[in-house]
């Protein structure tokens, strides 16, 4: 028997992994984050599967139900929305896990950034304007930020930031960061990225709290940095003619020609 806890990735039901799927095809038991798990993916489910929602539920009673399962010799399949590595609470269930000697495999999803970052035909990651990417949040009722970790502190490299969780605090975020990017920083919310009512704000740090003010407080990642408006980026070396590299040698005495 084992846990199988898989990432159920942004929202849309076809955005799941082929493993992912055939883990739940093969599972008896599926316990599923409620909130942001969509419901097609229990159709996955085989006929009979118990499947039990964990929005409602305590940690202990988590445990519990995958401790039943486990002695029942039951596999369970454990959805939780996007990627497991960020937000998804696995950690506190592994460490229960592996101090009951309960087996479980880990499968990744497509996070929630990464279909916002779809959702608006964006690269994060472009040259000369942002070579990094920072997945973070603001601190909320169920978790305080490390004191080094303020959005301050981030926005100070000038990276591009993904904020989660964060929405509610739009006004907060903004003044944090126009003191870093600048007024005129290219800013984004997207609201239930590949959802069915998925929404979209683009503007700027001067005007993301007003293109954002009628969106709905949940569920919407914060985007802001150069790469997100600027067409005027350089191209990057790796498909430029000249560029010698080992899958497209550029000359006879390139250093990646075989001479063996
Ligand atoms: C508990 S975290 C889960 C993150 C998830 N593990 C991931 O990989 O994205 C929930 C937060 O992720 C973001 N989020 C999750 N799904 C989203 C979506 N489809 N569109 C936009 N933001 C989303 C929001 O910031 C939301 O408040």
């Amino acid at each position: 028997m084992t846990v199988h806890f898989i990432g159920a990735g942004p929202g849309a039901p076809d955005l799941i992994t082929l493993r992912g799927r055939d883990l739940i095809a093969a599972s008896p038991v599926c316990l599923y984050a409620g909130s942001l798990v969509p419901a097609a993916l229990l159709d996955h489910c085989p006929p009979g599967a118990r499947i039990i929602n964990s929005a409602p539920m305590t940690l202990d009673g988590i445990i519990a139900t995958l401790r039943d399962a486990h002695e029942a010799g039951q596999d369970v399949a454990r959805l939780h929305s996007g990627d497991l590595s960020v937000w998804s609470a696995m950690g506190e269930q592994l460490r229960r896990l592996k101090a009951l000697d309960i087996p479980y495999s880990i499968t990744p999803g497509v996070p929630s950034f990464a279909a916002a970052a779809a959702a608006l035909g964006t690269e994060l990651t472009l040259p000369e304007l942002g070579q990094s990417l920072v997945l973070t949040r603001t601190p909320g009722r169920a978790s305080g930020m490390p004191p080094r970790e303020s959005l301050s502190a981030f926005a100070a490299t000038g990276a591009t930031l993904a904020i989660h969780l964060s929405i509610h605090n739009l006004a907060q975020v903004v003044a944090d960061l126009t003191p870093h990017y600048g007024a005129g920083c290219p800013a984004a919310v997207v609201w239930r990225a590949s959802w069915p009512d998925q929404r979209i704000a683009r503007a700027t740090l001067a005007t993301i709290g007003e293109a954002a003010a009628n969106g709905p407080e949940r569920t919407a990642i914060i985007l802001v940095g150069p790469v997100l408006g600027d067409e005027n980026f350089a191209e990057s070396s790796l498909y430029a003619p000249g560029y010698d590299r080992r899958f497209r040698p550029s000359s006879a005495e390139s250093i990646f020609v075989d001479r063996t």
